[in-house]
C-alpha cells in the first residue's frame, strides 16, 4: 500500500463518522456501553435477552403485557422451514457453523411470509426482524445437530432463546445457571454501534436489498478472527498455552514474535471493554465453581502482561471464550452464539437505516497507472 498520506483518507475508516444513531452509545473514557440509554450491565444482570431485543427493535423496554406478547410471537416464529434443514444436510460435515448459519438464513428468506414485500416497507421489515431474532437459535442449534449426525428437534414452546439453543445443542433440558449465563452474554453481544458486521449489513440494505441479505452479510463479516471469530481463536490460544505455568513465557514469546493476542484490543475502547468487565467476573466465577481455575489463571497472566507491556485490555471475546468453554459449548459455536444475539442489533440498525435511507458509497484514491496504451493481445 501507498506510504502517501491523504487529508481525507482514514485507513480502516478509523474515526470516520458514517451515520447518526439512537441505538447504542460507546463511552470509551468511562468504559460504558448503553443501549438506548440503559447501561448494558443493568440489562445483562437484571433483564432477559428478550427484553433487550425488544428494546433494540422497538426503542423502549417492554412493559409486562408487551413482553408477554413479544415472547409469544418469538415462540410461534421459532420453528424454521424443513427446507432449511434439507439445505444444511447437503453441506460437507466439516462446514463451519457460521457458514451453516449463512446458508440457513439464505434459505429461510424466501419462506418468510413478507418475502415479496419491498424493502421500503418498514412494518414488514420489523415483522421480518422479529422472525429473524426468533429463528436464529433454532437455525444454529439444529444446524449443530445436523452436522453431528442427529435429527433436528422441535423447539419447545416454553423456552427462552437461550434455553432453546441449549436444548437443541444438547438434546437435554438446560440447567438454570447455564441458561442465565448464556442469556446475559447474549445481551452483552447484542449491539455495538457501527462495528464491522453492522456496517457491512447496512451497506447491503442501503441498496434496498432485503433484511435477510443484510443478515447473511453480517454473518459473513462477523466470522473473521478480527471481529466475532476472535472468541473461538481466543479459546484455541488458551488451550494452546495449556497450563498457568506456561502462560508468562508464552505471552512474552508471542509478543516478541509480533503475534496478535486474540480477544485483546479494540478500535473504540482504549481502556476496558465494559462487556469484558462483566463477563470476566462471570467467567472467573464459573471456572472456580467448575473446578477449572487453570483457564482463569492463564487468563489473569495474559491480562497482566498485556496491560503492563502493551497497555491493551481484553475485549468481550476473551472472557466469553473461557466462560463458554467451562459451560461445555463446542468452540466453533462461540461465534454463532454471537450471531444469535447480534441479529437483534443488526436488525435495529437496518430499521434505522431504512427510515432515512441513502446509498452507502464511499470513494477511494486511485494510485494506479495513467495513460496506458492499448496493445492487441498477440502483441503484448
Ligand atoms: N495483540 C497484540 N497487539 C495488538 C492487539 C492484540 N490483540 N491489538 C492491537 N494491538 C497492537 C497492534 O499490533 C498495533 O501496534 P503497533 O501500532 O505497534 O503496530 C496497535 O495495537 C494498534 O492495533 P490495530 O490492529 O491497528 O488496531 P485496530 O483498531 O485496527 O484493531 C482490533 C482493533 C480489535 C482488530 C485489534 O485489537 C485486534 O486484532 N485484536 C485481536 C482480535 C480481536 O480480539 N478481535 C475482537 C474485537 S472486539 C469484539 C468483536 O467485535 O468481535
Amino acid at each position: 500500500m501507498s506510504a502517501t498520506t491523504y487529508p481525507n483518507y482514514s485507513p480502516g475508516l478509523e474515526g470516520v463518522v458514517a451515520g447518526i444513531s439512537t441505538i447504542s452509545e460507546i463511552i470509551s473514557d468511562t468504559s460504558t456501553l448503553v443501549y438506548r440509554g440503559y447501561n448494558v450491565h443493568d440489562l445483562a444482570s437484571k433483564g432477559t435477552f428478550e427484553e433487550t431485543a425488544y428494546l433494540l427493535l422497538y426503542g423502549k423496554l417492554p412493559n409486562r403485557s408487551e413482553l408477554d406478547a413479544f415472547n409469544k410471537t418469538l415462540r410461534a416464529e421459532r420453528p424454521v422451514p424443513k427446507q432449511v434443514y434439507d439445505a444444511l444436510r447437503q453441506l460437507p460435515k466439516d462446514t463451519h457453523p457460521m457458514d451453516m448459519a449463512k446458508v440457513g438464513f439464505a434459505v429461510a428468506a424466501p419462506y418468510d411470509p413478507d418475502y415479496a414485500v419491498p424493502a421500503t416497507d418498514q412494518e414488514a421489515n420489523l415483522r421480518k426482524a422479529v422472525r429473524i431474532v426468533a429463528k436464529a437459535s433454532t437455525i444454529i442449534g439444529n444446524g449443530h445437530r445436523i452436522r453431528s449426525g442427529k435429527e433436528p428437534l422441535e423447539p419447545k414452546p416454553n423456552h427462552s432463546i437461550a434455553q432453546n439453543f441449549l436444548y437443541l445443542m444438547s438434546g437435554e433440558e438446560p440447567d438454570a445457571e447455564t441458561a442465565h449465563v448464556l442469556d446475559s452474554s447474549l445481551t452483552l453481544y447484542a449491539e455495538h454501534g457501527f462495528n464491522a458486521s453492522t456496517f457491512a449489513c447496512l451497506v447491503t440494505v442501503a441498496t434496498l436489498s432485503d433484511i435477510y441479505s443484510g443478515m447473511v452479510t453480517g454473518i459473513g463479516t462477523l466470522r473473521g478472527p478480527l471481529h466475532g471469530g476472535a472468541n473461538e481463536e481466543a479459546m484455541k490460544m488458551i488451550l494452546e498455552i495449556g497450563s498457568p505455568d506456561k502462560a508468562d513465557a508464552w505471552i512474552h514469546q508471542a509478543l516478541a514474535n509480533k503475534r496478535k493476542i486474540m480477544g485483546f484490543g479494540h478500535r473504540e475502547y482504549k481502556k476496558r471493554d465494559p462487556r469484558a468487565i462483566y463477563l470476566t467476573r462471570v467467567g472467573k466465577e464459573l471456572c472456580a465453581k467448575k473446578g477449572q481455575e487453570k483457564w482463569s489463571q492463564i487468563a489473569d497472566i495474559l491480562e497482566n502482561v498485556m496491560e503492563t507491556e502493551k497497555g491493551i485490555y481484553p475485549n468481550v471475546d476473551f472472557p466469553a471464550a473461557y466462560a463458554y468453554y467451562v459451560l461445555g459449548f463446542p468452540i466453533d459455536l462461540y461465534t454463532p452464539i454471537f450471531v444469535m444475539a447480534r441479529v437483534s442489533g443488526w436488525s435495529a440498525h437496518v430499521l434505522e437505516q431504512l427510515a432515512h435511507n441513502r446509498l452507502i458509497r464511499p470513494q477511494c484514491i486511485y494510485e494506479g497507472p495513467h495513460s496506458a496504451q492499448w496493445v492487441p493481445v498477440d502483441e503484448r
